[in-house]
């Protein structure tokens, strides 16, 4: 991939784990390595650091913790996002869920999205991922083709939460170079007006929008 640096981004990684030993954080933390190796600056969201209510789906929020539109500011300060996720029962984790459906949109809408899914056993998250995906269509993210599923997640990491397996680790890191890379050239000024125009051929279909 092409080394082109990408200083003036800003890629975010959302946590579906609240675990306090979470494979999910340490892999995610290696994909936001990969998004520093070119040049972006980045934040890692752990969710145990937000008090988040369920989502209602009410329109009044005037009654929402502080937190959730902190949450709402963190996210929407992002060019590009990694979603990381566990892998449980066969989908995603719901307290992923849950912050995901505390946002929409604002947040969402034309960022490129890398997706990150970690396991126990040893069929991978990529259960989680094709959900996941599906996501980040329904909230107009462009999703990059490349994912990583980190399966048997208890064998690949040491203490300090480096990768043991040097493929799979460039398999995550890849995630975080791809969505740098591609934040990068969807706001550079070549591609931007074919994608301003490309992004609202359509209208958006999702109503109410969240601040
Ligand atoms: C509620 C729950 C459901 C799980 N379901 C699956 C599963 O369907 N497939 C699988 O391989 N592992 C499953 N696991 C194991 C987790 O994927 C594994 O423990 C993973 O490391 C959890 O992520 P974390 O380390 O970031 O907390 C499940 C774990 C929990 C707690």
């Amino acid at each position: 991939m092409n080394e082109t640096p990408t200083e003036s981004i800003h890629v975010v990684g959302l946590c579906g784990s609240i675990r306090d030993d979470s494979f999910t954080r340490r892999a995610l933390n290696v994909a936001l390595q990969g998004a520093q190796e070119m040049g972006a600056t980045t934040q890692l969201i752990d969710l145990r650091a937000y008090d988040l209510p369920f989502c209602s789906g009410k329109d009044n929020q005037t009654d929402y913790p502080q937190d959730v539109f902190r949450l709402r500011k963190d996210v929407s300060k992002a060019h590009g996002l990694i979603v990381a996720t566990p892998e449980y029962h066969g989908s995603y984790a719901g307290v992923l869920k849950n912050a995901i459906d505390l946002m929409g949109f604002d947040q969402f809408e034309g960022k490129m999205l890398g997706l990150v899914g970690v396991s126990g056993g040893a069929l991978g998250a990529v259960d989680a991922l094709n959900s996941l995906r599906n996501i980040g269509r329904a909230l107009h993210a462009w999703v990059v083709p490349h994912q990583a599923s980190v399966s048997d997640a208890y064998t690949h990491f040491d203490d300090d939460g480096s990768m043991t397996n040097t493929p799979l680790k460039e398999r995550v890191l890849d995630v975080g170079r791809q969505v740098a890379r591609f934040a990068f050239l969807h706001s550079s000024q070549q591609s931007q007006s074919f994608m301003t125009e490309w992004e609202k051929a359509l209208p958006n279909p999702g109503g109410g929008r969240t601040n």
